[in-house]
């Protein structure tokens, strides 16, 4: 009752939005799904199933290559698509939304193409010590390509970012800076904007890893003054083989192609070809077609609720679980920070995290564990793992009380 009047404060009603979403009444070894594995993907609610339905049922046909009704239709539909992203992130153009498989590809694509471009030997590139391994690894293949150097900005034990270390490590040998929005272990949610003004005050671009951020707050591309913004489909309620890389139409234009191949032309002799114009010249191949229209339908339907009253609502949902979590005797919460998002990490002395999850997933209830492709943060903190409960909009006070009581009853069992 608490909860539901907490709730409608904020404008959120859970039991409405719980029944959007199909696979919440499923069980799991017998018990009531409980779903807190969000940062690694989220659920799907039915407007966005009934849109990738809809296209293979409806309206499945190639766009931008057809003169016939569907390829017509469903080429307005894909780029209405890239409209309600544009609009969504507030970016200047919709020709600087591209269409990727997600995250990876969207980072991979920028450091190839920004690498070939503007990266030589002796340069430098900055990321964090909590970049996932998908903003890491692209970053390192540039520097082993050009000679240039990896440069890495420290974090203090609660796991915020140094900021007075990152701006010492600012230079005129800086080429781009590319951080994460949100850590996806710690949930630590990173000064961004200020992270953008001191490298811009030097003309150096930089690229936000936004995964983990576009599923729980609003992003505004024109207030950010960001370069590059990378985010995945999946994480957003979206389907998964989906993903988007903003960028700003003046590196976009400047940057060669990632791939080739069809859709990225204008003209092609043997001698000679002429790429078409943003967004196409990085789109080669029939993209996701479905990802796009299910992408954007995930978008419309956030909205609906609002990312302030989702902001909100996890916050609560984040406070009430590090208090029962932090009573836990022997459990360590691995990540602290002022601003967090609804990412909890915590290891518990003497237990293996995967052991943890193993006996969780008994009760029904979905955790992440492991190094969550941060190995190096797990250095850092000298650990190997965590187990990570990460929440969404659809997640309630209830399932995190089940889970705090499973998880007293793992602990008693393991020790
Ligand atoms: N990057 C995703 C996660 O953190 C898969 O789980």
């Amino acid at each position: 009752m608490t909860e539901l009047k907490t709730i409608s404060k904020i404008g959120i009603d859970i039991e409405k939005i719980r029944a959007d979403f199909p696979i919440l009444s499923r069980k799991v070894n017998g018990r009531s799904l409980i779903y807190f594995d969000n940062g690694a993907t989220s659920q799907k609610p039915q407007a966005v199933i009934d849109a990738l339905n809809n296209y293979y049922v409806h309206d499945n046909a190639n766009i931008h290559r057809g003169v016939h009704t569907l390829s017509q239709e469903i080429t307005v539909a894909y780029e209405n698509s890239r409209a309600v992203i544009q609009k969504h992130l507030n970016a200047d153009h919709s020709h600087e939304i591209i269409f990727t498989k997600g995250t990876t590809d969207s980072i991979n694509l920028t450091a190839s193409s920004f690498g070939k471009k503007f990266i030589s030997k002796g340069d430098e590139i900055i990321i964090s010590v909590m970049e996932h391994h998908s903003n890491i690894l692209p970053w390192q293949v540039v520097c082993e390509e050009k000679g240039a150097i990896l440069k890495v900005i420290p974090i203090n034990d609660a796991g915020e970012l140094m900021m007075d270390e990152y701006k010492k490590l600012l230079s005129n040998k800086t080429k781009i800076v590319a951080v994460a929005h949100i850590s996806n272990t710690l949930g630590t949610i990173n000064p961004i904007k200020e992270i953008i003004e001191a490298a811009h005050a030097l003309n150096i671009p930089v690229l936000i890893d936004g995964a983990q951020a576009v599923p729980h707050i609003k992003v505004d591309m024109q207030a950010l003054d960001c370069d590059f913004y990378c985010f995945s489909g999946h994480k957003l309620f979206g389907p998964t083989g989906v993903g988007i890389l903003y960028g700003k139409e003046k590196w976009l234009n400047e940057m060669p192609p990632y791939q080739t191949g069809g859709g990225t032309i204008k003209t092609v002799t043997f001698e000679k070809t002429e790429y078409a114009d943003l967004p196409l010249k990085f789109e080669a191949g029939t993209p996701d077609i479905s990802g796009g229209i299910g992408l954007a339908a995930a978008i419309d339907y956030i909205n609906k609720i609002g990312l302030d009253n989702i902001a909100a609502y996890e916050h609560k949902l984040l406070l009430h679980a590090a208090g029962e979590l932090e009573k836990i005797e022997g459990l360590k919460i691995i990540g602290t920070a002022k601003e967090k998002a609804s990412v909890i990490s915590f290891i518990v002395d003497g237990l293996h995290p995967f052991d943890i999850g193993t006996i969780l997933d008994q009760f029904g209830i979905a955790v992440r564990t492991g190094h969550h492709c941060t190995q190096p943060l797990a250095e850092r903190y000298c650990i190997k793992g965590t187990v990570r409960a990460s929440f969404a909009f659809y997640n309630t006070k209830h399932e995190i009380d089940e889970f705090i009581t499973a998880l007293k009853k793992t602990i008693t069992m393991l020790k």
